[in-house]
């Protein structure tokens, strides 16, 4: 029998109308409405379509956003200068950079600049050090999102074996954080994994894969995961997007893997509606910790 799909649209739209609940109840309570400020540096086509992909979910649910487009010439300091005025700005609550940045622009500089309170990518390293000794202020927003969206589908995450392969800032690290933590926003059951990192240097990586109840790949490889790497009924999340000469594929091999997982999130509609939820969510929280 082929994997169940995660349809990741349909529980974002799930949380999307919980969180515009929320926001409904905090602007009657707070008197303002949370804003969300996205800065795009350059003219790099997919970053373009993700941030207005997350302007219109702010839309959507009620929170205000604002744009900074920056040119790809743009310096270092015109970035810090734009990062400092959102920092002090009342008036703005999360801050966003989308990345990539041009490559004369150091990323570490510009996400250390971003006040740790409007921090809603949780990038910044006093986010990341609180992530890890699991006391979190915002959840980093692509591993919170796969985190969600297992646990609505009621597949369990404690005591199973979780393999993540790719160790990036944005979600192998912190996902695995999040996934052997004690405690999660949906409970105790959608954390205390016992999890595996691998990586580019990992030996014997099918071996390792073949272990996992819930594989997660994150390498930026098309269709790197096969069906020889997947245990027959494991849980698959595939938060790979690479854009190829026949369109949007993930990290896995979406066709071959069907057949052997019990689940499968899709590329496009699986991972990435999450992470934008995920930021509307944090977006909320920033707000709240600004009264
Ligand atoms: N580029 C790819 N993923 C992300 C993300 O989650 N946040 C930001 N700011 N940029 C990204």
């Amino acid at each position: 029998m082929p994997a169940q799909i995660l349809d990741g649209k349909s529980i974002a739209a799930k949380i999307q109308e919980e969180i515009g609940e929320q926001l409904v109840d905090f602007i009657e309570n707070n008197c303002f409405t949370p804003c969300l400020a996205a800065v795009l540096v350059g003219n790099d086509p997919a970053s373009d379509v993700y941030v207005r992909n997350k302007q219109r979910a702010c839309e959507r649910v009620g929170i205000t956003s604002q744009l900074h487009r920056l040119d790809e010439d743009a310096t270092e300091e015109d970035v810090l200068s734009l990062i400092s005025k959102l920092n002090k700005n009342p008036d703005v609550h999360g801050i966003l950079v989308q990345l990539p940045l041009p490559k004369e622009i150091s990323t570490v500089r510009i996400l250390d600049a971003i006040h740790p309170f409007k921090d809603v990518d949780a990038f910044h390293p006093e986010n990341v050090g609180r992530i890890a000794q699991d006391r979190p202020r915002f959840l980093p927003c692509t591993p919170h999102g796969i985190q969600q969206l297992l646990d609505r589908y009621d597949i369990p995450i404690r005591g199973k074996h979780v393999v993540i392969v790719g160790r990036s800032e944005i979600v192998g690290k912190p996902l695995a954080a999040l996934f052997v933590a004690r405690e999660s926003t949906r409970g105790p059951q959608a954390a205390n994994a016992t999890v595996t990192i691998c990586h580019s240097h990992t030996e014997n990586l099918a071996e390792i894969t073949r272990t996992a109840d819930i594989l997660v790949a994150a390498i930026g490889q098309p269709q790197f995961i096969t069906a020889e790497m997947v245990k027959p009924g494991a849980a698959v999340v595939d938060v790979g997007i690479n854009r190829t000469p026949t369109g949007l594929v993930g990290d896995v091999d979406f066709e071959a893997v069907l057949e052997v997982a019990g689940y499968l999130t899709p590329v496009p509609g699986g991972v990435g509606p999450l992470t934008v939820t995920m930021l509307l969510n944090n977006t909320l929280k920033a707000a709240a910790y600004a009264i």
